[in-house]
């Protein structure tokens, strides 16, 4: 076939298949619409089994954070001792957890109210890892990936820890998504929390560098410790997640500790989600970094997969988790506490990583 009567065939079926996407898409959206056009109940085969689950996911939701509501209360009886010793692991975030003295403690000091939520279980590992490790001192040196608006380098800063915040460069293509919803590091400002440490202090032993944790250049080295919260399953693929992990360790001295929390997709050993803004690691690949990271000699705190068993391990929150698309909600059911919490269909959970560096 001559090539312009080749290409015209070529643009003929991609027509054709994008009028067909159109067409089904058309057909779903009338067959699964809860009305139709005329604003009366659309009433079909897939209405009777589909109309009720946005309540149903109301209520269940609403379920679990009056659970979370209620247990929460108990934390507030909790005595603040310590720090103290605990033995990390590399873990998921449990309900346990996050009623331990070790938690309080790490939540008391960045002046924070426990509650219920795997945010600040991530902000309690870090803290307690790091501090576990003796790194939590005057004349440290801390980087941190991916910080956004995040407290921990003003704690750090008020221990005399010298840090350097890093964050995306703002020329990159997924800086704008970071930036719009306010957890980029659009400037050192935003990484400073003034109940935790006094601006003098802060601009003293802080300072900013854009960096991309897919291509950590190699000048930064010499610390003593570097860290990652909620950063490393946005850099675009399970295997960049897992090549950062083992990059980080370039930025330390023989010795040094890196600890970084994650997503888990602690339900399905089968599939996940990859290749994507938000990637969902498994229990195979963090014992395959483990195993890597072991073979060069370094020492990763021991795989604990345990998701806890108690009532709020076993809430698995629903979308949406925050009702910024309705207004009339947000205002009278604010965003509510969960540790686990389905993200593209997977129940998932933050699970943490402890690495010493060869020494
Ligand atoms: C969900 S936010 C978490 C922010 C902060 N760590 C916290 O826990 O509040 C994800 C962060 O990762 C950063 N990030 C995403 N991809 C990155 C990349 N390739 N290199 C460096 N940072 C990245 C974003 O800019 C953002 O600051």
């Amino acid at each position: 076939m001559r090539w312009w009567r080749r290409n015209k065939a070529d643009n003929t079926v991609q027509h054709r298949e994008r009028a067909d996407k159109r067409f089904i898409k058309k057909q779903l959206r009338g067959i699964t619409s809860l009305v139709n056009s005329k604003g009366q109940p659309n009433i079909n085969e897939i209405w009777q089994i589909a109309k009720d689950i946005e309540a149903i996911k109301l209520n269940l939701k609403n379920f679990g954070y009056e659970l979370a509501l209620e247990a929460s209360k108990g934390l507030e009886a909790c005595e603040i001792n310590g720090p103290r010793v605990v033995g990390l692991s590399s873990k998921a975030s449990t309900q346990q957890d996050l009623e331990s003295d070790w938690a309080a403690y790490w939540l008391d000091q960045l002046r924070t109210k426990v509650i219920y939520h795997r945010k600040l279980w991530e902000f309690a590992y870090v803290l307690q890892a790091l501090w576990e490790n003796d790194k939590i001192k005057a004349g440290r040196r801390g980087i941190g990936f991916g910080c956004g608006t995040e407290p921990i380098p003003s704690y750090l800063t008020s221990k005399g820890v010298e840090v350097t915040i890093t964050d995306l460069p703002p020329n990159s293509e997924e800086y704008k998504k970071w930036h719009d919803t306010e957890q980029h590091t659009t400037n050192i400002k935003k990484s400073h929390h003034s109940g935790l440490v006094d601006s003098d202090t802060f601009e003293r032993l802080a300072a900013l560098r854009y960096v991309d944790m897919n291509d950590i250049p190699q000048d930064i080295t010499g610390y003593d410790f570097c860290w990652s919260i909620c950063a490393l399953e946005h850099v675009g693929s399970i295997k960049k997640g897992l090549d950062f992990i083992e990059n980080s360790l370039n930025t330390l001295v023989p010795g040094g500790v890196a600890v970084h929390t994650t997503e888990y997709n602690f339900a399905n050993d089968d599939r996940t989600i990859d290749n994507w803004v938000t990637v969902l690691f498994q229990r195979k690949h963090f014992q395959e970094i483990h195993d890597r990271l072991t073979l060069k000699g370094h020492r990763v705190a021991a795989l604990d997969f345990s998701v806890g068993s108690n009532p709020l391990d076993r809430f698995i929150d629903l979308p949406p988790y925050s009702h910024e698309n309705n207004e009339f909600l947000a205002k009278q059911w604010p965003a509510a506490p969960h540790l686990k919490l389905t993200i593209d269909g997977f129940a998932s959970t933050c699970f943490g990583m402890l690495i010493t560096k060869a020494g």
